[in-house]
């Protein structure tokens, strides 16, 4: 049987080819640790040297502003828990918005538990986090303003450059969740402004279980892990050689080939959206901000139906994800659209498509065709 087609690139991406060749020397041959003052110590040293190199040429920082991780979540949370223990003295107030992932919301709830209060700002209907509520929330003792680049399940893009102009203006350091961001629209840590951005390496077509975060020279979180003096001291164990390479290799392709990526995508996320709204008409609604949203999501609304009604009749033919979980008759909407104020029998019914550079024409017409049918089943 064919495989379904795979519109979750949000979920993960699969390894772009090139990255699986810069690897293939790591996996069959250099097993040698970079710490190593011998021969086999050179190449690897120098292959995780380079991409830190290209990492920071993706981001437009100094090789020395990034350290490899295991992931987004592991960013995220030396990120927010570094500062929240680093700047202790200061103050022990965050404030991050609704919207987050889970890899910053139960970060934050943890630090509820060593006293840090977290203020959890609002978002408007397409998801976007107002700057001045942002300003509002700052008090004596707030210490870090977390918001994330783009939101993983409606793509919406939050105004980071004007929050951190804010976060700077009082002297609050900014980190941003930049996950889903990297490798599908261009994210500069300059020109945003910021101090610390995580980065998730599985949704750059690079493996899982490898992420980067960015810290701008002179920010000071406390060490992640502490043990050998390996990533300059950040992050104590032998470095993850083969993923750090693939994930330097996935940085390179997406600096090199971005503005042909976005319009790849781009045009087959807004050929998906058109196409469904032809054949349906009324009771589908987008999710999110039309213009301000990563080019490759599309979360959409089916009034009245259950996501994973729709997932049941499309799933050997589409692999998507649902905005909303049923579980023996009780739906739960996701956070991100109750945040929203998105109404419950659009919320339940709400998938997320998302687009990626292996998705084909063909296969945006096949999933138009295959949604419709459910949807009009369903429908009765
Ligand atoms: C916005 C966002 N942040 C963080 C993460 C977690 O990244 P990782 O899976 O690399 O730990 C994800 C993954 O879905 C994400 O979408």
């Amino acid at each position: 049987m064919a495989q379904p087609i795979y519109l979750d690139y949000n979920g993960t991406t699969p390894h772009a080819l090139e990255v699986i060749e810069a690897m293939r020397p790591f996996l069959e041959q250099e097993f040698g640790n970079p710490s190593s003052s011998h021969w086999y110590g050179i190449a690897p040293k120098q292959a995780v040297e380079k991409a830190r190199r290209q990492v920071a040429g993706l981001l437009n920082c100094r090789p020395e502003e990034i350290v490899f991780t295991s992931g987004g979540t592991e960013s995220n949370n030396h990120a927010i828990k570094g500062i929240a223990q680093s700047r202790r003295e200061l103050g022990k107030h965050i404030i991050t918005s609704n919207i987050e992932h889970p890899a910053v919301l139960e970060v934050c709830r943890a630090l509820a538990e060593d006293g840090v209060k977290t203020t959890y700002v609002p978002v408007d209907r397409d998801g976007l986090v107002d700057p001045a509520e942002v300003e509002k929330a700052i008090r004596p003792g707030t210490i870090l303003i977390s918001i994330m680049h783009s939101n993983n399940e409606v793509g919406t893009l939050q105004p980071i450059t004007e929050i951190s102009t804010i976060a700077r203006r009082h002297g609050i350091t900014m980190h941003t969740d930049a996950a889903q961001s990297v490798g599908k629209v261009e994210v500069d840590v300059r020109a945003l402004g910021i101090d610390l951005l995580s980065v998730a390496g599985h949704k750059l077509y690079a493996p899982k279980g490898v992420g980067a975060l960015y810290i701008r020279q002179g920010v000071q979180p406390a060490k992640f892990c502490h043990g050998a003096g390996q990533e300059r001291g950040w992050r104590a164990g032998t470095e993850n050689v083969l993923e750090i390479v693939g994930l330097g290799k996935a940085c390179e392709i997406a600096k090199r080939d971005l503005d042909g990526h976005i319009s790849h995508m781009r045009n087959l996320r807004d050929r998906l959206h058109r196409g469904l709204l032809e054949t349906l008409g009324n009771g589908v609604a987008l999710n999110g901000h039309l213009e301000k949203r990563l080019p490759n999501t599309l979360s959409l609304a089916f009034r009245g139906l259950a996501a994973n009604r729709i997932l049941e009749e499309i799933g050997l033919e589409i692999a998507a994800s649902p905005g909303a979980a049923c579980h023996s008759d009780m739906v739960t909407i996701s956070h991100v659209l109750e945040a929203m104020g998105i109404d419950r029998e659009w919320a339940m019914g709400t998938l997320r498509f998302s687009v990626g550079r292996m998705t084909t024409a063909d296969q945006i017409e096949r999933a138009i065709t295959v949604v419709t049918a459910a949807i009009r089943k369903l429908r009765g």
